[in-house]
């Protein structure tokens, strides 16, 4: 079982997303048994909230749904528990460092360094380019997929 690990800053619209697409991406592919996929926030800000609006509007527009999730703070037991730790953004990085002490088994990586172009993801909430954010995370979870 492949264990991933999806991070943001608050776990309500980027780590979300991504959680969702790819759990999409290995169900049309069939390989839903080899993966174990989730997300977490590095903050404690958005904890127990739904995904925000505009981010599951998008979901919803690809047929994806992301129903029952809420959002979650990453603890350091995550580090043992996932085998990849898959950040949005350079700030998610150094937070899932200050919170697991540091990434001793190279666990982290941002999710777009799996592209060609690599970069941070914006933050929407910021952005407010939503669709943006889409192609983006899914341009960055298929070529994570190629992976395995
Ligand atoms: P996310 O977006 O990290 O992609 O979930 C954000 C959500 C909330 C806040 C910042 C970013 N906030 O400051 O509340």
């Amino acid at each position: 079982m492949i264990k991933i690990l999806f991070v943001c800053l608050g776990n309500i619209c980027r780590s979300p997303m991504a959680e969702f697409i790819m759990k999409d991406l290995v169900k049309k592919v069939e390989r839903e048994k080899e993966f174990f996929i989730s997300s977490a926030a590095t903050s404690d800000e958005e904890e127990g909230h739904a995904v925000y609006y505009y981010a599951k509007e998008q979901l919803n527009k690809h047929g994806i749904s992301c129903d029952g999730k809420t959002a979650v703070q990453m603890e350091k037991s995550d580090y043992d528990k996932y085998d990849y730790i898959i950040a949005m953004e350079e700030r998610n990085v150094r937070n899932i460092y200050a919170i697991c002490g540091g990434d001793p088994f190279n666990k982290v990586h941002k999710l777009l360094d799996y592209t060609d172009a690599g970069g941070d993801i914006a933050d929407p909430w910021y952005t407010r380019n939503f669709a943006l954010t889409y192609e983006q995370i899914e341009k960055g979870c298929k070529a994570f997929l190629k992976k395995f």
